[in-house]
């Protein structure tokens, strides 16, 4: 690794109440903090001399002592400057520059409980981190958080680009609209989901993008949520003001913290480029370096799986019709198996031939364990085991042949909710995995959680999603955990964590569909975080070409599919259609097995959120680079611009684009191959269909 270390460490001895100016490193933002005159710390934030957040209150209130909100004087202060490059196990570039000013404020309330806390700020060219930190005093030890006082003050009415707040889900379509309207848009934008809790008529998830009038691309979110409960905000309608707003215990309590500790990081990008906006990473930069020694099993997956045609409704996911059943209880091998139940040892061999056959990873399989006859819905407890398989689904022989053909098995962990019953079994069910060959898990959390009254984002959840992925890595196990809380940069401190879904993802295409915008915003969104599990991939867009009872189609054209493996970033890329879709198409299919999923460099050439975005990358360690362009409902003509290619050289390029009169209503299958010579002087102009896209390999 290599380490460019300037730390400056410059201790003002003297105690003001005076305002602290700090500035990122190339000057174009500036943060402001002091303290009013009843001792409450604010914050402003500019950028290039325009109001970011105005003068905006900080604290936290407490139930059990008093309240850190008011009565603070300034303690002292110390300020730093950080430079390093650092290597991600996998990414979208091979270094990342963390470079940052650092203002540490101390302020004690003396005359209110003779204590004192540090507020840290880290100013970065591409935004603004702070966090609360809780140093080890005499006077403070265990704390019960009411609230977060955190306030962003807005300098205007932006365009928000919003999902509904909620306590268990954000797989919502975004909204797009004044934040004026989030409240008379609040009732259609929340949509029924397996388990949700939205809050308030102005509750609102992060990552919250936003856009201002005169062209500022702002977004909040937070970055390292550990032993926390997860930041959603509150928009304060009249006065332009997001309040911080955590997520709840059973018992309404938002925290259990006990000193030395500190809140994760409170974060805030921003550019007049919204294509910085995707290019920061400063969400990773404030989260640890990894704390494994070892990471050499950590490795990027690509792979199919007995998946799609269970979420068409095509198959089943349950061994026979039965509506209860007893675990342990039950005898499988004296029901009768249901024809549609997918994963059966000879049906998942054609995947695994099939993987085998196009080079990839891995094969995930659904529904392989006992239990998935009444798993939905039922508040159930124990509800699988994870590893006792269904009597046509033979592991040993399954294990045998993957390994053979040189294919990864993919584990399925679905816990239902039941959050005790998954820990309950974990050891084993890890160990069983070890046993049989499988280094990946897809876990899942679908359904209200057990412990009941518990939400998916609160403390006791969060604590456990990291606790699945710290488990895992003791059996050398990669994670991918869908319904889990939204990243905020962990898996720089955790790699194993190659996946989460945790928004809306492909599998709502069955589900009525998603937004043709959709996949134009989660990069500004949800993917600030970390990576998505999206599932793209699905050539035939019509669903009922596989249920015909499900009228629900894909809401893209064919070529846009192949683009998401580009602008969507992930180190975890399924193809989720079909085998036999797939070999109708084997031409398109192509760009599926050559696109690269880890990264030396990424170029975002063009980006708005809501209708566009081009990205070109350069595979890791190759001399490869693959382009992806999307747009929105609205037709476009994307500009390539390859000046990121090396210079003097002529290279060949196979462009996977709409058909002519593709359109994703009416002709999504429409698609054209043509190839072409490019050189670093190449700017080609690339016509996208409604919901459409292009894909380019360039050798
Ligand atoms: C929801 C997940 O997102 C989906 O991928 C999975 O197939 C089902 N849960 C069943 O576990
Ligand atoms: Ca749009």
């Amino acid at each position: 690794m290599t380490k460019l270390f300037t730390f400056l460490f410059l201790l003002i001895g003297i105690i003001s109440t005076q305002a602290q100016t700090l500035q990122s490193p190339n000057k174009n933002l500036t943060m402001t903090f002091s303290l009013t005159p009843n001792g409450t710390p604010v914050y402003e934030l500019k950028y290039k001399n325009k109001p970011v957040i105005k003068s905006s209150k900080l604290g936290i209130e407490t139930i059990d002592v008093p309240s850190f909100t008011e009565g603070f004087s300034q303690k002292g202060i110390t300020t730093a400057t950080f430079d390093e490059t650092w290597q991600p196990v996998w990414g979208e570039q091979k270094n990342i520059q963390n470079n940052y000013n650092e203002l540490v404020v101390s302020i004690e309330q003396k005359a209110v409980a003779n204590r004192y806390i540090n507020i840290r700020f880290r100013l970065f060219d591409d935004g603004l981190g702070f966090r609360y930190e809780f140093p080890e005093q005499s006077n403070l030890n265990y704390f019960t958080i009411k609230e977060e006082k955190t306030q962003f003050a807005l300098a205007g009415n932006h365009k928000a680009f919003w999902l509904p707040g909620d306590f268990d889900t954000q797989e919502y379509n975004t909204v797009t609209s004044k934040l004026s309207e989030v409240r008379g848009k609040m009732k259609e934008a929340t949509t029924p989901n397996a388990s949700q809790h939205p809050f308030s008529a102005t509750g609102l998830q992060t990552p919250l993008m936003m856009k201002s009038d005169d062209g500022l691309y702002i977004n909040i979110h937070e970055a390292a949520l550990v032993d926390y409960s997860c930041l959603s905000l509150e928009l304060d309608d009249k006065n332009m003001i997001l309040n911080a707003f955590l997520t709840p215990d059973a018992i309404g309590n938002k925290g259990y913290m006990q000193a030395p500790t500190q809140t994760p990081w409170r974060t805030i990008v921003v550019s007049d480029d919204a294509r910085k906006i995707l290019a920061s990473k400063m969400i990773l930069n404030l989260n640890e370096p990894t704390k494994y020694e070892d990471v050499s099993w950590i490795k990027p997956v690509k792979y199919i799986g007995v998946w799609w045609e269970l979420i068409t409704g095509k198959s089943s996911w349950a061994y026979n019709d039965m509506t209860s059943v007893k675990l342990g209880e039950l005898d499988y091998s004296k029901t009768k198996a249901s024809p549609k139940h997918a994963a059966n040892t000879a049906h998942v061999k054609e995947y695994i031939d099939f993987a085998s056959k196009h080079g990839f990873d891995a094969v995930l399989v659904e529904g392989w364990n006992e239990g998935w006859e009444d798993w939905f819905g039922k508040s159930k407890d124990y509800v699988f085991d994870f590893v006792t398989p269904y009597p046509d689904f033979n592991v040993k022989e399954l294990h045998e042949y993957a390994a053979s053909k040189n294919v990864k098995m993919m584990m399925h962990h679905e816990t239902s909710g039941s959050v005790r019953n998954y820990e309950r079994h974990m050891d084993k069910a890890y160990q069983f995995m070890v046993d049989n060959g499988y280094n990946s898990v897809k876990s899942g959390y679908v359904g209200d959680i057990i412990p009941r009254g518990e939400f998916h984002y609160g403390q006791w959840m969060n604590n456990h999603y990291l606790y699945a992925v710290t488990k895992a890595a003791e059996y050398k196990i990669m994670v991918n955990a869908h319904e889990a809380v939204r990243p905020t940069g962990l898996s720089r401190t955790y790699p194993n964590l190659i996946g989460n879904e945790s928004a809306r993802g492909t599998e709502y295409e069955s589900f009525g569909g998603n937004n043709a915008d959709h996949t134009t915003i989660l990069p500004f969104t949800r993917l600030m975080g970390g990576p998505m599990d999206y599932t793209p991939g699905i050539f035939q867009t019509q669903i009922n070409a596989y249920n015909p009872d499900n009228n629900s189609f894909v809401h893209t054209t064919l070529a846009k599919q192949l683009a998401l493996y580009v602008t969507m970033y992930s180190p975890l890329q399924m193809a989720a259609d079909l085998p036999e879709t797939y070999n109708k198409h084997l031409d398109a299919f192509q760009f599926i097995k050559d696109v690269a999923i880890d990264w030396d460099e990424t170029f975002i050439l063009e980006a708005e959120p809501g209708d566009f975005i081009t990205i070109a990358r350069k595979a890791k360690g190759k001399n490869e680079w693959f382009i992806g362009g999307i747009t929105d409902e609205n037709k476009r003509t994307a500009t390539v611009d390859f000046s990121f290619l090396p210079k003097g050289k002529t290279f060949e390029a196979i462009i996977y684009a709409d058909g002519k009169d593709a359109d994703y209503i009416t002709n999504p299958q429409s698609y054209q191959i043509k190839k072409m010579k490019v050189t670093s002087k190449t700017k080609l102009k690339q016509p996208m269909a409604t919901s459409g896209g292009f894909a380019i390999s360039v050798k």
